[in-house]
């Protein structure tokens, strides 16, 4: 099969090549040749091929994959597609980081201040939530006063100062992977993994960091519950990340039970801020500092001393400055609960189990999370474990409270959790939370 010229119906333009053409050879089980992969993306996003012909397209790659080379092209044509934004002019070095997205996962949060303390830049665009993971957007949002929206001049002059900024991504970025992952959405091609990894790439790449630590989680919470595939993800976008000339590692990560012991919003950030102060639980701190170890690594620094920084207070100097910076008050209270229930463990033993869906269901069931894109969150929302995996609890001692507005979302949310946790009588084996680490 050869990919050759044809014209469109109605176009006054002779297009260079045939969907049908890009279509038969990946349904075929061939290559892309780049022009063609290039044009196809860029023929979609113009609108002249079809959204029925990007899904065939898609669906053949979900079923026959793609070369890494075909992956990079395609990352490649996808940032082409929409502005790509450069920190050249900043005379700092930069470093983001990404997360599939988990249960609890706050980490964003004490993360860009901590690597920020160390005179590095670390540009954060980030998103809102939808479904059960939640978004880091929605849960600065808690703060009163605080304004994800910034400038590119604004963002520049707060990288310039603080060092850190976590903000909304412009809807210039990357506007093909906006329309074909709401396409994959709704014909079945989601889980494609050169898809995947080329939709995140294309966005983190077209921001323009120098380098970039991903945070790939596997396990029930995780978008990606196994963990050979998430092997395989996260092998795919470092190579693609390297292959684009961004310095890329990855970690995988346990997504089997809640990160930490808040899910929410206003319930995350106080989490964040007691993790800032040299506290917070033991898995949020451990990621923490294997992420931040990471992305001073890749930015010329790799024995910078991070746990120092969460202890002396620099940490949570830096995140004070970028919470005021976007008109933020740090010091103030935070939204609580009108209603909680909390609920007790019924016998004496070990928790053994406590899943992370089941438990990211009940948060957004609560309304820490949105169904659709225009809802809002409720910030107070959310649950607070009590205990995790491991701990020893006695008959009637609390397990988990449920925050909310009002009580008549509570049952709903018992409901996700049926089942969602055990006591047994014997402390379950410790798994480690960074089960491995990927590089080019
Ligand atoms: N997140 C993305 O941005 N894209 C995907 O394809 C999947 C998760």
């Amino acid at each position: 099969m050869t990919l050759g010229q044809a014209q469109g119906p109605g176009s006054a333009e002779v297009e260079p090549f045939d969907a049908v053409d890009v279509i038969r050879t990946k349904r075929d089980g061939g290559a892309v040749p780049e022009p063609a992969l290039r044009w196809m993306v860029d023929a979609y996003t113009r609108g002249y091929v079809a959204d029925s012909q990007m899904a065939a397209f898609a669906m053949a790659v979900l079923l026959n994959g793609m070369s890494r080379d075909e992956i990079r092209v395609m990352t490649d044509a996808m940032i082409a597609s929409g502005e790509r934004m450069s920190f050249a002019g900043l005379g700092k070095t930069t470093v983001d980081k990404h997360s599939t997205g988990g249960v609890g996962d706050k980490i964003t949060l004490p993360l860009a201040p901590l690597v920020a303390s160390f005179g590095v830049a670390v540009p954060q665009l980030s998103g809102r939530g939808l479904g059960h993971t939640g978004g880091t957007l929605d849960k600065l949002e808690s703060i009163p006063g605080w304004r994800a929206a910034l400038s590119n001049d604004e963002m520049f002059a707060q990288l310039q100062g603080v060092g850190a900024v976590i903000c909304a991504a412009g809807s210039g970025l990357a506007p093909a992977d906006k329309k074909l992952y709401a396409l994959r959405d709704v014909t079945g091609t989601v889980e494609a993994i050169p898809l995947i990894a080329s939709s995140i790439m294309s966005k983190k790449i077209a921001e323009g960091t120098d380098s970039l630590v991903l945070d790939v989680k596997f396990g029930s919470g995780a978008f990606m519950q196994d963990l050979d595939r998430a092997r395989e993800l996260a092998r795919t976008m470092v190579e693609l990340g390297t292959d684009s000339g961004v310095a890329t590692t990855a970690l995988l990560t346990d997504m089997n039970t809640p990160l930490g012991l808040a899910i929410g919003n206003a319930n995350e950030v106080r989490e964040s801020v007691e993790v800032l102060a040299g506290g917070g639980p033991a898995d949020v701190v451990e990621l923490t500092v294997a992420l931040a170890r990471e992305m001073l690594a890749l930015a010329g620094r790799p024995d910078a001393d991070v746990e120092a920084a969460l202890k002396d207070g620099r940490a949570m100097d830096a995140w004070r400055a970028m919470i005021i910076a976007q008109d933020g008050d740090p010091d103030a209270a935070l939204p609580a609960p009108n209603e909680t229930h909390t609920v007790t463990a019924s016998e004496a033993g070990f928790v053994t189990r406590l899943e992370a869906l089941p438990f990211g269901i009940a948060a957004w069931r609560l309304g820490a999370g949105r169904a659709r894109a225009q809802d809002p969150v409720l910030h107070a929302a959310g649950i607070d474990l009590h205990v995790k995996p491991g701990d020893q609890v006695a008959a009637g001692q609390p397990l988990f409270t449920l925050l909310g507005e009002d009580a008549s979302r509570f049952e709903r949310a018992l409901e996700a959790v049926e089942g969602a946790w055990s006591i047994g009588s014997d402390a379950p084996a410790a798994t480690p939370l960074v089960r491995e680490r990927i590089t080019a």
